[in-house]
């Protein structure tokens, strides 16, 4: 990871340097793209993942195709779209391959500085919501010190650049001496929480536990969390938010057993076009995930399965959504409408 200097992914001679987040955590290997269809297979498999991340990847995506095929041709166009589909549910992945083309105009040079600022910009982002989801915690919690919090999948620096959103107020409450235990969901079917998250954790001296999704609801009901933060993949004007399978049933929990439930993401992942959660297109990833587990069968042969790989919450079984600019208290009645997204 050393080529990256902390980073899970960047634009390094040429070509987009990343983080294979398919072998994490046995081993921490960095994948060298040089053309789009290797970059479309990449963000299909994982290889990169999580909102912002995808988004960042598809930014210098686009700059790939202006370096193969010239801005402006049908070649490029084509290469553009391949990669802005590559996976639907996340907006930031078509929210950064269009802020990019939109200065195409500028040529090679303006597209490069362009997917360096969505780079940047994610950066700063992190530690912002770092801060105001940290200060947040405190202020629903009424802890100023051993906070437990519960938090699904990956949302560290591996789904960003750095840091990360959900991840980010965890790491920010540790570096605080506030965080008394993170407790980790595994996060079936691919083990985003398990390999990764707890890797993250690992890395950064955090104490953790890790658990199996189902034990989620439970942990909360017994009062065994203080708080559940969370990301997001597509937040809708009305607050709906899109994010990792099983975070709906966490809200339901939370709900009911009177526990704070905080979205933490960059205002890139707010569409505004999107009105409710009913409008989010949410992927299905097929058969193989689920009937079997790490290659090996774990259905009887000819089983098929449901794999949805998000769920929507709705907006009003969410405490508040922190963003790198602002805090969105929906249970204050305030709502999206107002600032930028
Ligand atoms: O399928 P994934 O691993 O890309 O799903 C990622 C998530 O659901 C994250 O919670 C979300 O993208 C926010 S990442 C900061």
């Amino acid at each position: 990871m050393g080529e990256l200097g902390g980073k899970t992914l960047d634009w390094v001679d040429g070509t987009i340097l990343m983080v294979d987040q398919t072998k994490l955590p046995t081993s921490v290997e960095v994948l060298q793209i040089a053309t789009v269809s290797d970059l479309v297979d990449a963000i299909r498999r994982l290889s990169v993942r999580g909102a912002p991340a995808i988004g960042v990847a598809g930014a210098f995506g686009v700059v790939l195709a202006a370096k193969v095929d010239g801005v402006g041709t049908e070649a490029f166009a084509a290469a553009v779209e391949s990669i802005r589909s590559a996976r639907p549910t996340a907006v930031n992945l078509a929210k950064m391959v269009d802020r990019v083309v939109a200065t195409s105009d500028g040529g090679f040079d303006a597209v490069l500085a362009e997917a360096y600022a969505v780079r940047d910009d994610e950066l700063v982002a992190s530690v912002k919501m770092g801060d105001n989801g940290a200060d947040l915690v405190v202020e629903l919690t009424g802890r100023s010190d051993s906070v437990r919090a519960l938090t699904i999948c990956n949302t560290g620096g591996l789904a960003s650049v750095e840091r990360g959103t959900a991840l980010a107020v965890i790491q920010t409450l540790h570096e605080r001496g506030l965080l008394e235990e993170a407790v980790a969901l595994e996060t079936r079917p691919l083990l985003q929480g398990a390999r990764l998250t707890a890797w993250e954790l690992q890395q950064m001296g955090a104490p953790f536990r890790l658990i199996v999704d189902s034990a989620g609801p439970h942990l909360i009901s017994t009062g065994s969390v203080h708080v559940v933060l969370v990301g997001a993949d597509r937040i809708a004007a009305n607050g709906d938010t899109a994010n990792k399978i099983g975070t709906y049933s966490l809200a339901l929990a939370a709900r009911y057993s009177r526990v704070p439930f905080v979205v933490v993401a960059p205002e890139s992942t707010i569409d505004m076009a999107t009105v409710t959660g009913d409008d989010i297109e949410i992927e299905d990833r097929g058969d193989d995930e689920v009937v079997c587990f790490a290659g090996v069968a774990s259905a009887p042969d000819g089983t098929h399965a449901l794999n949805p790989a998000f769920d929507v919450t709705p907006a009003e079984l969410i405490t508040a959504i922190v963003t790198d600019t602002r805090v969105v208290r929906l249970d204050r009645g305030e709502s999206l409408d107002s600032g930028q997204g």
